[in-house]
């Protein structure tokens, strides 16, 4: 199908829980929506990954913005962690439950879930695949919706502003693109996965819009926050601990990402204890909360364990592993390990906390430029994000910056020329390029951070964007310009971290450099 102008109410681009709630509540608001999001299968949707839940108040409202506040180590912005909590209970009912037709696990009574640094069980699952659950009726919803339509397969490249406005987004499909005017642009575009060499976020990840909203001149906050889940698979079966040897010989090592899937938080929840090589359990020396402890304390034990001993597991033994995760079980055994075994963690990026600057109904710097979900920061995280309120905070911004955004009227303006000279790139450019970018990352800008790698980490960076840009000037094509997302936003990762001076949750600096990486 070619690529042509369109005009509409509300653009959201990006089609994760976030998208969805803002597209939902722009048409309930009497807006016609256009969606457009570059995956073709909703899977390719970090919200579709989710495991452990969506978190309430169980009628205790001033315990769960308790734990939300010591979880982001002083830095939330109490305001937006009020409107979370304040809306949540309500939004979970009206969207999740009544106009979706979500059933979590549970019979009269739900089955409230625990995870790392909550004071009580309050998370709401469908076993450790929520956000399958929650995504698929979500799509399936909007796409029988009368003002939604939804451009699958379709990437946002650029912004379309004047005078401070935003005015919609180019659009590209099957190499053709074309502007979409928009009376106002909702970004939901996810996190920043591939950014780093080891994510639990999907390829797609790319910071698409965090660079888009950057390079139109947005407002960004807390960028130097990553947070990195601390028990993502390993990618190798246990080796030469004391437990079983022939459990070593089994599992795909890839120990780059490939495979990785995440252990929810849930596990620890449920009784789950950490150990490392030698078979001690370490968490309760690095935490009083030991295995439940804020996930920025957690994933840099587990680091400092596997670099002291060479692995770290995550012993499944306390709990019946098997009947309470038969998700997780069948990952186990997809990749030929026997979780009763232990199942080997390491920590991988997860969640951005940081992004575009927005206030309490998704409001960004520029004019009719709205952000929901991962890439928007609405301060409600601070330093650390407290585990299952992704999703929660995905559905309420949605929610109000889609109402907040459904009245507007589109206008035309004159767009940008995007060239496109030579439409092939030099062979295995993006490939080379994103590696490197990767390695500096990992290197420079992961779970411990000094000050010397932070300013190498930029010099690099800036080479390498500088090296992307050459080619975005006569060139189009959506993976150069998904390579320039992650060379934007990388950067503006190890700048804001450069700038930062104090460790705060996940942003943590340590005296000895680290390892080089160019
Ligand atoms: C998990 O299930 O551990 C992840 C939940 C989250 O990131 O909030």
């Amino acid at each position: 199908m070619t690529m042509q102008e369109r005009t509409t109410d509300l653009l959201v681009v990006g089609s994760g829980v976030a998208g969805c709630a803002a597209a939902l509540a722009g048409a309930r608001a009497g807006a016609d929506v256009t969606l457009a999001t570059k995956a073709t299968r909703p899977e390719e949707s970090t919200s579709y990954w989710a495991q452990g839940g969506v978190a309430v108040t169980r009628g205790d409202p001033e315990a769960f913005r308790a734990d939300i506040l010591e979880a982001a180590d002083g830095a939330a912005d109490p305001e937006a962690v009020d409107v979370l909590v304040d809306s949540a209970d309500e939004a979970v009912e009206d969207v999740f439950v009544e106009t979706l037709g979500v059933e979590f696990d549970g019979d009269d009574i739900p089955d409230y879930g625990r995870e790392a640094a909550h004071s009580e069980a309050r998370i709401l699952h469908v076993d450790a695949s929520t956000g399958k659950h929650v995504l698929a009726p979500f799509l399936n919803h909007l796409a029988d919706h009368d003002a939604v339509e939804i451009l699958e397969d379709t990437a946002a490249l650029e912004l379309l502003t004047h005078e401070g406005r935003v005015h919609g987004a180019m659009l590209e499909r099957d190499g053709e693109w074309a502007p979409c005017f928009a009376g106002a642009t909702v970004l939901a575009t996810g996190g920043i996965g591939a950014c780093y060499g080891r994510s639990t976020n999907p390829e797609t990840a790319t910071g698409d819009g965090i660079a888009m909203a950057a390079l139109a001149g947005a407002d960004l906050e807390d960028m130097e926050y990553v947070q990195f889940h601390p028990t993502a698979f390993a990618g190798e079966a246990p080796r030469a601990s004391k437990r079983s040897g022939e459990a070593a010989e089994r599992g795909e090592a890839d120990g780059d990402g490939q495979g990785t899937f995440l252990l929810s938080e849930a596990v620890r929840g449920e009784g789950a204890l950490l150990r490392n090589r030698d078979d001690e359990r370490f968490m309760p020396e690095y935490h009083a909360d030991a295995e439940l402890a804020p996930r920025d304390v957690v994933a840099r034990a587990v680091e400092a364990e596997r670099d002291r001993t060479g692995e770290v597991y995550l012993d499944v033994g306390p709990l019946d592993f098997e009947a309470e995760f038969p998700d997780l079980t069948a990952e186990c055994e997809k990749r030929g390990v026997d979780p009763t075994e232990g199942i080997p963690v390491a920590p991988a990026e997860h969640f951005l906390c940081g992004g575009i600057d927005v206030d309490t109904e998704g409001r960004a710097s520029l004019d009719r430029l709205f952000a929901v979900g991962e890439c928007a920061r609405t301060g409600v995280h601070g330093a650390n994000r407290l585990a299952s309120t992704s999703l929660l905070e995905a559905l309420v911004w949605g929610l109000r910056a889609g109402e907040a955004a459904g009245g507007f009227e589109a206008e035309k303006i004159e767009t940008p020329e995007l060239l496109d000279r030579d439409p092939t790139l030099p062979e295995g450019f993006a490939e080379e390029k994103s590696v490197r970018l990767r390695r500096v990352m990992d290197e420079y800008v992961g779970i411990e951070r000094t000050p010397e790698d932070l300013g190498r980490a930029q010099a690099v960076l800036r080479r390498l964007k500088g090296e992307v840009d050459a080619y975005t000037r006569t060139r189009t094509s959506r993976s150069l310009y998904e390579l320039r997302g992650t060379c934007v936003t990388a950067l503006l990762v190890a700048r804001a971290a450069a700038e930062q001076e104090e460790s705060r949750g996940c942003h943590h600096l340590v005296e000895e450099p680290t390892a080089d990486a160019d």
